[in-house]
């Protein structure tokens, strides 16, 4: 989704802002832009469709120089992806706006500011912010209190940055629903929309909390927040602990995170699980008292973390007997539900960004709520600060806009936490044991699973003229075979379905021919029988299926059947390793197809809009 860059400096800071904007093209974008006030005070401004490279190179046929600047990667929501349309956007050539988010009263502002004498040039809400801020000026006494007018006068989300061309040594910024985070320099200071921007130039960051404004120069930062009482926030030195901004000799970024699961998994434990159990204080100073009260868990989520909810469901269920609901969070926030006595709302999140995963949170706490845990992979996001109780899954950065690490990171995290939630509620030893032996076996059995990358590159092959696929699991596989779908539609948009086998005979059963290859999760455990029938229904209708089975399932390849063997492993910790070769099929396939595997088409990392 969109990004933020901006920079003021001594030195000239082009090259600030276009490496800030290439390390958010992971975030998904369709134009890209920047603007610049030079050493005489004039504005200047390029924008291009297409890639930062676009951009990059347009600037090196006229080169811009200046100390202050703001830049901009626009995911298109209001107005067509054009020139015309993509950020910064100016108003009487004075005013700059870059902005994350949407204004939803643009409509009524735009009638008032044309009664006003203001004319558009673009079919954007992000206008509206240039001009109200430039009408405001007329009567401010800065930039600063004009843009804390203006701000009172939208709704919606936004993150924006503004630049006065007659003030070239003043960025002002205003947060409300999209992140930005302020970075520190000596004698000079930086904006982004995410602390990745930002890494080559400084390790110092303030993060903005909802409502605040700030004035930055080169050498001050002052915040108002909400009321617009003068405020102090915390500076944080970045946890990223590696730069996650290079591809480390893999052709895609998403090969590198998938080759990357055994070392954030054995991340994510480390420090928290031993041989013997948990480590205790993992949930913080005060979890225990308030994880000992839980006796029903809500989880709310997006896309992969939704999956990953949904595998947690079965565990909590079957482990823990903690009683456990988990919804999309956009239905979540929009629908009146049930607060069950002693209920912990959990939100997960790859990013702690997601527009309506926060804003479910945000209701959560109005409903009564007990309390509140994020499992999430960036330290300082809106989840975690936001939630009582913040549980990192330690993946490092994702670039590629497919979850993948972090998805077996957040299984990892909500394994441990049935361990934790089932110890406070009566977990039996040889249970618990037999998680813990299962979680510490886990990122060896993920590495040997890797070892099948050449035979599901070549089984690629066979899927990359179809058109449509169907995913099978049953139990704690369902939601992995959902994921697996997800995936394949995702990148190599490839139509794909999962169903719980079971429910094959209630409709899909339909679908199946030999064009429609039948993907099969397929780990021993006691549902193995069942899918077996399931696989009968499949083949009885020339269905073609590619099993990936553990080598004592027994199922053996013939003409319609072709069978991958997963190295043998506990079946409480199967749904996370069958994920891997389900990825690993994805990746090949798209990779055949030619398609963008890192930054697939329409879609956006960080989803900080409804
Ligand atoms: C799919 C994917 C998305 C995200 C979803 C929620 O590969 O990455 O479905 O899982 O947009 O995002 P987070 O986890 O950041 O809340």
């Amino acid at each position: 989704m969109c990004g933020i860059v901006g920079a003021i400096a001594e030195r000239n800071v082009v090259n600030i802002l276009l490496e800030g904007l290439k390390r958010l093209e992971y975030r998904g974008y369709d134009s890209a832009g920047v603007a610049l006030v030079d050493a005489d005070q004039k504005l200047h401004r390029v924008r291009r469709i297409g890639k930062v490279q676009e951009l990059q190179n347009a600037l090196a046929e006229s080169p811009l120089k200046g100390s202050i600047g703001i830049a901009h990667t626009r995911w298109a929501t209001h107005g067509g992806v054009t020139d015309k349309n993509a950020h910064p956007h100016f108003s009487s050539e004075q005013i700059a706006v870059v902005h994350n988010g949407i204004i939803e009263n643009y409509q009524s502002l735009r009638e008032i500011l044309r009664s006003d004498g203001y004319d558009f040039q673009s079919e954007t809400d992000t206008e509206t912010i240039a001009h109200t801020i430039h009408k405001e000026m007329k009567q401010a006494e800065s930039l600063l209190d004009a843009v804390c007018k203006s701000v009172k006068q939208f709704h919606g989300a936004y993150g924006t940055v503004v630049m006065d061309k007659n003030d070239p040594e003043t960025l002002v910024v205003a947060r409300s629903g999209s992140p930005l985070v302020i970075g520190l320099g000596i004698g000079e200071n930086f904006i982004a929309s995410d602390q990745l921007a930002l890494l080559p130039v400084t390790r110092r960051f303030i993060f903005l909390e909802e409502g605040d404004v700030a004035e930055i120069t080169r050498t001050s930062v002052r915040i108002l927040d909400k009321n617009g009482e003068e405020v102090e926030r915390q500076i944080h030195d970045s946890e990223i602990e590696h730069d996650a901004g290079d591809k480390a000799g893999y052709r895609h970024y998403m090969l590198k995170e998938i080759y990357e699961q055994p070392i954030v998994v054995r991340n994510a434990l480390q420090g928290r699980l031993n041989s013997e159990g948990l480590l205790p204080g993992i949930y913080g100073d005060d979890a225990d008292m308030i994880l000992q009260k839980v006796r029903h868990v809500q989880i709310v989520a997006c896309g992969t973390s939704y999956h990953a909810g949904m595998t947690a469901r079965y565990w909590l269920e079957q482990y823990a007997n903690v009683s456990c609901n988990v919804e999309i969070a956009s239905e979540f926030r929009y629908r009146k539900s049930f607060v069950h006595d002693n209920s912990l709302l959990i939100t997960i999140s790859q990013s702690g960004e997601t527009a309506d995963t926060l804003a479910a949170l945000r209701l959560a706490k109005e409903l009564g709520y007990m309390s509140s845990l994020t499992v999430c992979n960036v330290p300082g996001s809106s989840l975690v600060r936001e939630s009582d109780l913040s549980f990192m899954t330690k993946a490092g950065a994702e670039i590629g806009v497919a979850s993948t690490k972090a998805f077996t990171t957040q299984l990892t995290a909500l394994l441990m936490l049935t361990l934790k939630l089932g110890q406070c509620n009566g977990m039996s030893k040889e249970q618990a044991n037999a998680i813990v032996n299962a979680l510490n076996t886990l990122p060896a059995k993920l590495e040997a699973t890797l070892n099948l990358d050449k035979e599901i590159g070549q089984l690629a092959e066979e899927f990359a003229d179809k058109h449509h696929a169907l995913f099978l699991g049953r139990g704690d596989q369902y939601p992995i075979a959902m994921e697996g779908a997800l995936k394949l539609k995702e990148i190599s948009y490839i139509h794909a379905e999962a169903y719980a086998s079971g429910e094959l005979k209630h409709g899909p059963l339909a679908l199946i021919d030999d064009e429609m290859p039948v993907i099969v999760v397929a780990p021993n455990n006691e549902l193995l029988e069942k899918l077996k029938s399931n696989v009968e229904e499949v083949r009885a209708r020339g269905g073609i299926m590619y099993v990936f089975a553990d080598k004592d399932a027994n199922f053996e390849s013939d003409a319609t059947m072709r069978v991958i063997n997963i190295p043998h492993v506990d079946e409480i910790v199967a749904p996370i390793v069958y994920t891997l070769p389900l990825q690993l099929l994805s990746y090949y396939v798209a990779v055949i197809k030619g398609t963008d595997v890192d930054q697939p088409r329409n879609l956006a990392k960080s989803v900080t809009v409804e």
